[in-house]
């Protein structure tokens, strides 16, 4: 049967599973190979028939095992040609705005910005990799610092020349010697630490703040505080008290602690007994000044440095910080804001 060697032939030579199936038609169908010689035998002698029957029967057994092999080969190929040609268009509009949502430390950034710059403040950047100079020695942090202990920060090399920054007050420095005098800026980031527990984690949020001018005392620094914790937590009275602190930059110091208190679970900001600590401030050392080449003897002010995920747990009553940073998409569905709902001072932070 010549026929047969023809069909496998050009089964091998076969390009699409389309190609196969007209090939399998040609063989098996009505008017088909295997049909055709089926027909034949009628007109053989008696004894001859038997034997013809069972060779047509192996060819047509190899055939059909021919066929599906080529046809299952070119199918796959041609799958995965279509895969890889249908990539998702992500220039697509997209149909349901309230499948994400913003990360409650992103709201509360934006919340901060808010408040600060109605009074004027302006928005600073710095480096989240920072140098030794920026983040401790600029700053008239000692050498012997137990900040700048391995325990603490995260170095980058083991000349201990860079790291991850410890705190946003670098950005203190690199703001003023960019500039001239008068400064009033408010500089968001990531800071590194490392630490971990139910209010610590290794990477953290601050949000820095910066006004230098002539005249500026302690007073406009309690003064600027209390208003924003006031409009940030929306309330007419907030229970705050500054504590005497200590940092390297700052004389006099001071931490600032607001009072909440535990129901089912959830922290409620207000009359409750417990403390918690939400940020460091002072007034700039004249040593920092020098270091920004800022006469200190004209011009002086205030920083302070705020624990951003902190009020973010106080305000939205979440109580373990770890949560933040895990990445669970229903605690998100839960925690998070709508897209669209962009927070300004008029309409109301929260609603
Ligand atoms: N950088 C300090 C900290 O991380 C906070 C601070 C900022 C204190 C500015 C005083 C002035 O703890």
């Amino acid at each position: 049967m010549s026929d047969f060697e023809k069909f496998k032939d050009k089964l091998i030579k076969a390009k699409s599973s389309q190609e196969v199936e007209t090939i399998r038609a040609e063989i098996f169908g009505k008017n088909g190979l295997i049909n055709l010689e089926f027909k034949k035998i009628g007109s053989l002698p008696q004894e001859d028939r038997k034997k013809v029957s069972s060779e047509i029967n192996n060819i047509k057994q190899e055939l059909t095992k021919l066929i599906n092999e080529a046809a299952a080969k070119l199918l796959d190929s041609e799958i995965n040609k279509q895969v890889e040609r249908e990539i998702d268009d992500v220039t697509l509009p997209e149909k349901d705005f309230k499948i994400g949502k913003i990360h409650p430390v992103s709201q509360v950034i934006d919340e901060i910005s808010s408040i600060f710059s109605e009074i004027g403040f302006s928005v600073e950047e710095g480096p989240d990799i920072e140098t030794e100079y920026y983040n401790f020695t600029a700053l008239n942090t000692p050498e012997n610092h137990p900040a700048k202990d391995m325990h603490d920060t995260f170095y980058i090399e083991e000349n201990m020349k860079t790291l991850l920054r410890t705190h946003t007050s670098p950005v203190q420095v690199r703001t003023m010697l960019k500039g001239k005098p008068p400064f009033k800026i408010i500089a968001p980031g990531r800071t590194y630490r490392s630490d971990s527990d139910q209010t610590h984690t290794p990477m953290f949020h601050q949000l820095e703040g910066l006004h230098i001018d002539k005249n500026i005392t302690m007073g406009h620094l309690k003064g600027c505080l209390n208003y924003f914790v006031k409009e940030f937590f929306e309330v007419d009275k907030i229970k705050m008290r500054f504590r005497p602190s200590h940092f390297p930059f700052t004389e006099p110091s001071a931490e600032v602690d607001i009072g909440y208190r535990i129901e089912n679970n959830k922290i409620v900001i207000g009359e409750g007994d417990k403390w918690l600590e939400i940020l460091g401030c002072g007034m700039v050392h004249p040593n920092v000044l020098k270091n920004s080449k800022i006469d200190s003897n004209k011009y002086q002010g205030f920083a302070f440095g705020i624990g951003i995920d902190r009020l973010a747990m106080l305000k939205y009553g979440i109580n373990d910080l770890r949560s933040f940073f895990e990445c669970d998409y229903r605690w998100l569905n839960y925690y998070g804001f709508d897209p669209l709902d962009v927070p300004t001072n008029y309409r109301g932070l929260s609603k």
